[in-house]
């Protein structure tokens, strides 16, 4: 039987919790890593980072719009995304500064509209992240390779990927049927858990290992309501 290839390693490796849910793969994490050989890897990670802050700084400010409107459900929902960004950026940050690299904060200027507009907004971006950012990002790191950046990577894009179907319906119809989208999720009882380690957001109390990283359920955190 042939070998695998590292690319094939380590791609099986991100998806292996899929395949094996019992077992757990841990990734080194102490390594530091010589900045000359990834060029590639840090771009992308410093694109990244950016894009998840970008994401995180956009909905704590959504979340506030929410509340003022008197959306309490859709306040939490955008306060529990808010909290899974920062894992992702978190995530980038750490990597990078394993390569001695540093990041620029830039300020980044966040136009807040109406809750509507914010959950287009926000539909649309996520959107983008599933079918095309990470994509490209997990394509250019195939160059070298960097087996955390690509595993972490991999989480950032599954767990983005989880929520894809209600993103589709709140495309869809949150521009004509707004009021009725808005009723439909203030008329749940959710409950947010966010896993530390690679930013999956499951709104049920966890029962199992997370499907995305594999670790233990004990790594989910329940997301309380804002005060
Ligand atoms: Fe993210
Ligand atoms: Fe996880």
């Amino acid at each position: 039987m042939d070998k695998f290839s590292r690319r094939e390693f380590i791609y099986i490796s991100a998806s292996l919790p899929l395949v094996f849910p019992s077992r757990s793969f841990a990734i080194n994490v102490e390594k530091n890593y010589p900045i000359i050989s990834y060029p590639d890897t840090i771009w992308v990670l410093k694109q990244a980072f950016k894009s998840e802050m970008i994401a995180h700084k956009h909905y704590v400010k959504f979340a506030k719009k929410a509340l003022a409107e008197k959306y309490p459900n859709i306040d939490y929902l955008f306060h529990a995304f808010s909290f899974s960004e920062k894992i992702h950026a978190d995530n980038y940050k750490r990597i990078i500064s394993k390569f001695g690299s540093n990041i620029k904060n830039n300020l980044v200027s966040i136009d807040v509209g109406d809750t509507k507009s914010s959950l287009l907004k926000a539909a649309q971006e996520e959107l983008k992240k599933i079918e095309k950012t990470y994509p490209e990002f997990l394509k250019k790191l195939e160059t070298e390779l960097c087996e955390e950046a690509i595993i972490n990577c991999m989480y950032s894009w599954k767990s983005h990927c989880q929520h894809e179907e209600i993103v589709r319906t709140i495309q869809r119809y949150s521009g004509l049927f707004f009021g009725s989208v808005a009723r439909e999720i203030e008329g749940v009882n959710f409950d947010f858990h966010v896993c530390e380690i690679c930013g999956s957001t499951i709104d049920e109390e966890p029962n199992s290992p997370c499907q995305i990283c594999n670790r233990s359920m004990s790594h989910y955190k329940k997301v309380g309501r804002p005060a």
